[in-house]
């Protein structure tokens, strides 16, 4: 089903140097053009990108949102068997927004406003989140273009509405005033990466999310301690001088009487993966709680087996968070395979332990292992919460991080994107950095303390079964400046050069041939490593290779490419200055086309 040679994983391009230059480095003999920059009209009535600022909320909910971040190409004839490499649905995640580029003149600020925000700005702001989904296609002269009038093409945002499923739907901490079933929210925020699933939908993770809540009150219940919703949201969204509910609700301050009353609950119906299906344009979005609610930076599905459970695995990008694994209950059949199969089934969280093994730890109350753990902690300090145990199974998913630290998983460094090597089934992680470790607190997993630079760490399941409740585990790289030794069995395996060093690997991919390609966020030491960029690596020889560097003040993040891996489509977010369009004088997150000037694969 590929264009290479699954066996050839050699790296046949020359290693591009670091750069400090505003625009995008590729190796000799590939070319890069930005394509789908925020602001680009891609339904509805294609409202014109305006490079002053001045296009309106319902303009941007049929444009391109803003911080483009995890991407899948799904290929147009993917439903019918086929494996188009020139026409496809584009899918991708808008995690944030520049405010200051988003208006004309900058967010009206509550502060100087009377304590409020212009409706608008906000309608705006939360319609630059979210997903986009836009139909692509290659012309003859190899230009991609979006195909304007499909009816493909669609929005998603922070006010779409949505389901909840799974075993958290219905529990009564997700009742609100909007939905006193607990059945529906709205929205999706702070969408990081990604995974496609077995059966061509989409899953968009959400991150980030307790900054776009708020709660006044001097005490907050445990759903929202654990993970740091404040007194104060990031964009006071819920300040919209409208008043209108979509944006009050941001406000979980409890004020009515009961939680139907008010969106006291608002936020415990965030912190999930979400199903979007780009092939029926009016399905509605599905939160899979099953999965649970956690900082999910993204999810990676092994390749499904007729009769087998369907395993994904999703990463907490928190320090000393976790890494999670979920295996259904019912058995995969490709006829019939769809979203129900993410509804049934088993939670488990990664204790790596010192001597190289590993085991997944099921966080379910019907594990006797688990449920004694957790009635030997009742009662207790866990963290800084005053556990008084679980009502039922919804809340351990809930409360999935409070699950996590009582069933004794390991504390990570920041765990961002997982990726499945197609030729041996390892599962790879990248942790990020994790500068809050210290000397007393390192494990074998995790051995760096003010680890600024981060590490990638793999596993193989027992057996090479991803349903195995046990694996083995070794480093695979430590990322760093030129000279970081990745040493095994006494031996230095890696040796990082001036082609190779890097800082805080977040994305992670393995392309249909089995190249893996990481990207970095290196949100600092950028005298020493630069612009952030993206590697390719022989995961059997761990040779590695500077590809992509991308522009000033960026991240580079999403990566994927058309089954012939021959188109590569790599995502820009947060740029400074006026890239990609140095006429206009904003920046504008973007989608980066890359291809090789032969034809050729990209990477061999
Ligand atoms: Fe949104 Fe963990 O990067
Ligand atoms: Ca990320
Ligand atoms: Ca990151
Ligand atoms: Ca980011």
């Amino acid at each position: 089903s590929t264009g290479g040679d699954p066996a050839n994983t050699d790296l046949g391009f020359k290693a591009v140097a670091v750069s400090t230059a505003n625009e995008v480095v590729v190796p000799e003999g590939y070319s890069s053009l930005a394509f789908l920059a925020w602001g680009t009209p891609i339904t509805g009535s294609y409202p014109e990108y305006q490079a002053d600022g001045t296009n309106t909320g319902a303009d941007q909910e049929q444009q391109m949102g803003m911080h483009h971040d995890g991407v899948h190409f799904f290929p147009i004839d993917q439903k019918a068997g086929g494996n188009s490499s020139t026409e496809g649905l584009l899918v991708m995640n808008h995690e944030y927004i520049n405010q200051d580029a988003i208006h004309a003149s900058g967010p009206t600020n509550a502060g100087d406003n009377g304590g409020v925000r212009p409706a608008d700005e906000v309608r705006k702001e939360i319609a630059a989140h979210g997903v986009s989904v836009v139909h692509i296609k290659r012309d003859t002269n190899g230009t991609w273009d979006i195909v304007f009038g499909s009816p493909f093409n669609r929005r998603i945002t922070g006010n779409t509405e949505m389901d909840i499923r799974g075993p958290v739907r219905s529990y009564s901490k997700l009742i609100t005033q909007y939905s006193p079933d607990a059945t529906e929210t709205r929205g999706t925020l702070n969408n990081c990466a990604m995974g496609p699933t077995p059966w061509g939908t989409y899953l968009a993770a959400e991150e980030n999310w307790h900054g776009y809540f708020a709660n006044g009150d001097t005490t907050q219940p445990r759903e929202q301690t654990r993970h740091g919703v404040g007194s104060a949201t990031r964009y006071d969204w819920e300040l919209a001088d409208s008043g209108a509910d979509q944006y009050v609700r941001f406000n979980v301050t409890p004020t009515g009487a009961s939680a139907t009353d008010d969106y006291r609950n608002e936020a415990n119906t965030y912190g999930y993966m979400v199903e979007i299906d780009p092939f029926t344009p009016e399905s509605k979005p599905q939160k899979r709680t099953a999965l649970g609610r956690f900082g999910h930076e993204g999810v990676i599905f092994a390749p499904a087996k007729e009769g087998e459970p369907v395993v994904c695995y999703s990463g907490d990008d928190s320090r000393f968070e976790y890494i999670y694994k979920f295996v259904s209950s019912q058995p995969y059949y490709s006829a019939t395979a769809g979203g129900y199969l993410l509804d049934e089934g088993t939670l488990y969280v990664a204790r790596f332990n010192e001597d190289g093994s590993g085991d997944w730890l099921a966080l379910d109350l019907d594990d006797a292992d688990f449920a004694s753990k957790v009635a030997a902690a009742e009662g207790t300090m866990v963290g800084d919460i005053q556990f008084d145990g679980f009502e039922n199974q919804a809340d351990v998913l809930l409360n999935t991080r409070l699950a996590a630290d009582i069933a004794g998983a390991t504390p990570m460094d920041r765990p961002e994107w997982g990726a499945v090597d197609p030729n041996t089934g390892e599962v790879y992680f990248t942790l990020t950095n994790n500068t809050q470790r210290t000397e007393d607190q390192v494990n074998a997993a995790n051995p760096n303390a003010n680890n600024a630079t981060g590490h990638i760490i793999r596993w193989t399941e027992q057996g090479n079964d991803h349903s195995a409740t046990s694996f083995d585990w070794d480093i695979f790289v430590f990322a760093g400046d030129e000279n970081t030794e990745t040493v095994v069995d006494g031996q230095v395996i890696v040796s990082l050069t001036e082609d190779n060093m890097f800082s805080s690997p977040d994305g992670l991919w393995f392309d249909y041939n089995g190249r893996l390609w990481i990207q970095t966020d290196n949100g600092y030491l950028k005298e020493t490593f630069g612009n952030d960029m993206m590697l390719a690596a022989n995961p059997e020889t761990r040779e590695i290779k500077r590809f992509f560097v991308g522009p000033q003040g960026c991240e580079v993040t999403g990566v994927v490419s058309t089954p012939d891996v021959k188109t590569m489509f790599v995502n820009i977010q947060h740029p400074d200055g006026n890239w990609p369009n140095a006429a206009e004088d904003r920046p504008r997150d973007a989608t980066v086309i890359v291809t090789k000037d032969d034809g050729g694969v990209i990477g061999a």
